[in-house]
């Protein structure tokens, strides 16, 4: 066993860090509170390679492995979890989605973009009445021989407004099933194609989050993933390697808050002294580290194992889980180290808090990881 990170590695997440510093931590409470992701950042990660890290570099990728992939999740995660899930959606649902199971020319036409941040994609499988229960699509893809008609509605979908490529789940045979649902990619602007309003949300405000309206639209029969009636386990097994990224996401707020408290803890004096001094303020930071390293070996033992080419599906689903929960718990514990500043934007951790959340219920709730980790440990 060896749990020391490479040189290639440290210089990843270094120049992720620099990244989060210079470009991300000016303008993210401004973000947060307008709701707005400029598309220059985007552009930027994209130049540094961040949105198609573990894409082959013949399709424009950065041929990078899970591990790098989770350092760079952590540190951006750390400073703005906005542009973090939108780098997770792009990277492990699109990007993975479509290089692992595509056509040669669906790599070509989409891929090759979208890897390098040229454009942005979106994961359309959520509906208003089939979250975790992903087999129940409404959403209804009828053959018509050369094409496909889709109709329906998507919710919550990350990147919904500002995406160019849309990965969408839809059902075209409800007698099968599971194996009567397909995955198609839909382009902005086909013809019959609206993005509804933005979302209002509690956390992850700079992310742009939308409802999506298919109404008869036409998808050409190349636009289908896979073979007929893939389109479920599509979805599950990408799913599986978006856990990891947002099991990464989690890391990531966890140990942002962690580090701005015990920063704040060394400063900030009562009773004479910092208060890390005191043992009420140094057991949390004790339980705060703890729970962070914990949560960090479980999500890098998961990249780990998708990167040996081993089944990860436990894996991410457990980091997924652990991590989420610690994010929440420990963001909590910041706020609260840092007394009344905690609860005033300026300092950072109120907003970390908010975005903690999400991290327990998107790309499967914290319920649905555990459907998944105790099937797994009944299976054997
Ligand atoms: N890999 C491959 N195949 C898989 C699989 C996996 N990881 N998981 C399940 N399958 C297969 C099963 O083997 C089964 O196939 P067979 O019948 O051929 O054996 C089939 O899929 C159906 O599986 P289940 O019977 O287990 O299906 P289920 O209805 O019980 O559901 C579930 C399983 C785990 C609960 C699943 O529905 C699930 O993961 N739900 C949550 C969905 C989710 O994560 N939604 C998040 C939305 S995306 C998002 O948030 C993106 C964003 O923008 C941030």
């Amino acid at each position: 066993m060896d749990f020391s990170l490479t040189e290639e590695h440290l210089m990843i997440r270094d120049a992720a860090r620099d990244f989060a510093q210079t470009e991300l931590l000016p303008g993210v409470i401004e973000r947060d509170d307008k709701q707005t992701f400029p598309q220059e950042l985007v552009r930027k990660m994209g130049e540094l390679g961040f949105m198609g890290i573990m894409v082959d570099p013949k399709y424009g990728g950065s041929g990078m492995d899970t591990i790098s992939y989770v350092l760079i999740m952590e540190e951006l995660s750390k400073i703005d979890a906005s542009a973090s899930v939108m780098v997770s959606v792009n990277n492990s649902l699109v990007c993975y989605g479509l290089e692992a199971y595509g056509t040669e020319e669906q790599k070509q036409k989409y891929l090759t973009k979208l890897a390098t941040g040229e454009q942005i994609g979106a994961f359309c499988l959520s509906e208003p009445e089939a979250g975790s229960d992903a087999t129940s699509q409404a959403t209804t893809a009828i053959d018509k021989g050369d094409h496909y008609v889709i109709n329906g509605t998507k919710n919550w979908i990350t990147n919904g407004g500002r995406s160019d490529v849309y990965l969408v789940i839809a059902q075209t045979d409800r007698e099968k099933g599971h194996r009567g649902i397909n995955a198609f990619i839909v382009e902005k602007g086909m013809p019959g194609f609206d993005i509804g309003p933005k979302e209002d949300k509690l956390g992850i405000r700079g992310s742009d989050t939308h409802t999506l309206q298919f109404n008869d639209v036409k998808v050409p029969k190349e636009n289908r993933i896979g073979e007929d009636g893939f389109g479920f386990k599509f979805a599950m097994k990408t799913l599986s390697g978006g856990r990891i990224g947002i099991a990464a996401q989690a890391l990531g707020i966890a140990s942002g808050a962690y580090e701005l408290a015990l920063k704040y803890s060394k400063e900030r004096k009562a009773f004479g002294t910092e208060i890390c001094n005191h043992q009420a303020i140094a057991f949390k930071l004790a339980d705060m580290y703890t729970e962070i390293e914990a949560a960090r070996m479980l999500v890098m033992k998961a990249a780990w194992q998708k990167d040996k080419g081993e089944n990860y599906d436990m894996a991410s689903a457990m980091a997924k889980l652990y991590a989420s929960k610690v994010a929440m718990e420990q963001t909590v514990e910041a706020v609260q180290i840092h007394g009344g500043n905690g609860f005033v934007k300026e300092y950072h951790v109120e907003r970390l808090m908010r975005d903690a959340k999400i991290t327990q219920i998107y790309e499967g709730t914290s319920e649905i990881q555990k459907i998944v980790i105790s099937r797994g440990v009944i299976k054997g």
